[in-house]
């Protein structure tokens, strides 16, 4: 059989750093576990306007959708802020998710024993932390009509429009419900149902797809901003959020910082699942190019490397050798080895990128 097709998009500044982590350790799974992927590069977000002035060419958007996976690293960057908005770097990463049809964001929060001291937060609220933001990623107010900047009288209006339709929030709702089966069967829908006509809609439409399906997983329904409140106050009482495409980009990242560093988080990016049971899928960390440091090797791999396990998890049926990966991960935190996002007040001497690497890939050698 022909091996899987991983397209990788490296993307702009620390993104080629982290991905070129992920490079070594996708060689690592072929030659010793004998799970061969054909790898191709291409570019994305500033990188690909550099070169073809768009942030995605449609050869790379082609080549996306004939993918058995796509792995992004990051995009954007102060270099491209004055461009036009219809080719800023970001909207390359919009238009894959929006034309691969990747309605389910995956966002795992996980804290590693390892970091449990380092979060800013008391080591009781998140030790063994571990919580699933689904995250709707094709709709909402990132793309409802009538958007743009217009002229009103004499002065302009910025317009962007919450929008959702029932099977919208239908299918993200059913991805949540199955993941939470698989997990400690609890969902906690968040929206603003108080104040929005959309999250009345979004809140019946979850109610109706578990008491028709899933009456066996737990459902209570929050207000997005006593969401927030409660995941910095008492993060273990969720499993999984299912909320929308800005509530849960916002709420991700507090919940990235409950592990210790935003380079710690990964994600995953699914459609809905073709006849071979297989998601079109595009995984990414959570995590944008860090300008501040980009190019300087210190940026932490570990939610690029781990986004990779959620690949191997969702994409390719290796939930073993997804562990494997993850409890590698886990292994080099446990033994101290720590990239500068992860340093504590006190200092210390943090290890580079590609240092990190190393540490994995020999953590990955010792578990055969
Ligand atoms: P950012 O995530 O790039 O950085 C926020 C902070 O976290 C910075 O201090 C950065 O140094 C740190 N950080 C992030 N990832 C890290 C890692 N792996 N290791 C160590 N430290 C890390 O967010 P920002 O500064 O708001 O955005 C910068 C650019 O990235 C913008 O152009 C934004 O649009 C873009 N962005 C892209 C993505 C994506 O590609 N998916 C996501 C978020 C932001
Ligand atoms: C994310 C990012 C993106 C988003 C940007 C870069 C388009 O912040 O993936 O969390 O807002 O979805
Ligand atoms: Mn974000």
């Amino acid at each position: 059989m022909a091996n899987p097709k991983l397209l990788i998009l490296a993307g702009d500044g620390i993104g080629p750093e982290v991905m070129g982590q992920v490079t070594r350790i996708i060689d690592w799974f072929g030659d010793k576990r004998d799970l061969a992927f054909d790898v191709e590069h291409d570019l994305v977000g500033g990188a690909a306007y550099d070169k073809h002035g768009t942030p995605l060419h449609d050869d790379t958007m082609a080549k996306a959708l004939a993918a058995d996976a796509v792995l992004l690293g990051a995009v954007g960057g102060p270099k491209y802020d004055e461009l036009d908005f219809s080719v800023k770097p970001e909207r390359g990463l919009l238009r894959l998710r929006k034309e691969m049809d990747l309605y389910s964001n995956l966002r795992p929060a996980q804290c590693f024993d390892a970091l449990a001291d380092f979060s800013s937060l008391k080591k009781d609220v998140i030790a063994g932390l571990d919580i699933m933001i689904v995250r709707e990623l094709t709709s909402g107010v990132y793309f409802g009509e009538p958007r743009g900047i217009f002229e009103e009288g004499n002065e302009r209006v910025g317009i962007n429009t919450q929008r959702y339709t029932e099977s919208e929030i239908e299918r993200v709702a059913r991805s949540a419900f199955e993941l939470a089966r698989r997990r400690n069967k609890k969902v906690c829908s968040m929206e603003k149902a108080n104040v929005m006509e959309s999250g009345i809609l979004w809140r019946e439409v979850v109610q109706r797809v578990h008491d028709t399906d899933y009456p066996e997983v737990e459902l209570s329904h929050m207000y997005a901003d006593n969401g927030a409140m409660q995941l910095v106050r008492a993060p273990k009482q969720f499993d999984v959020i299912l909320t929308d495409n800005l509530f849960g980009d916002i709420l991700s990242d507090c919940a990235a910082m409950l592990t210790g560093s935003l380079g710690m988080l990964p994600s995953a990016s699914l459609g809905a699942p073709n006849e071979a049971g297989r998601p079109k899928a595009l995984y990414e960390p959570v995590h944008g190019s860090a300008p501040d440091i980009a190019g300087q090797g210190k940026a932490n791999p570990i939610a690029c490397i781990l986004s990779f396990a959620m690949a191997l998890r969702y994409s390719f049926d290796q939930g073993d050798e997804a562990t494997r990966l993850e409890t590698a991960v886990e292994k080099v935190l446990a033994d101290g080895a720590r990239t500068a996002d992860l340093m504590g007040e006190e200092g210390g001497s943090p290890i580079s990128t590609s240092e990190m690497g190393d540490a994995i890939l020999a953590a990955l050698d010792a578990s055969l």
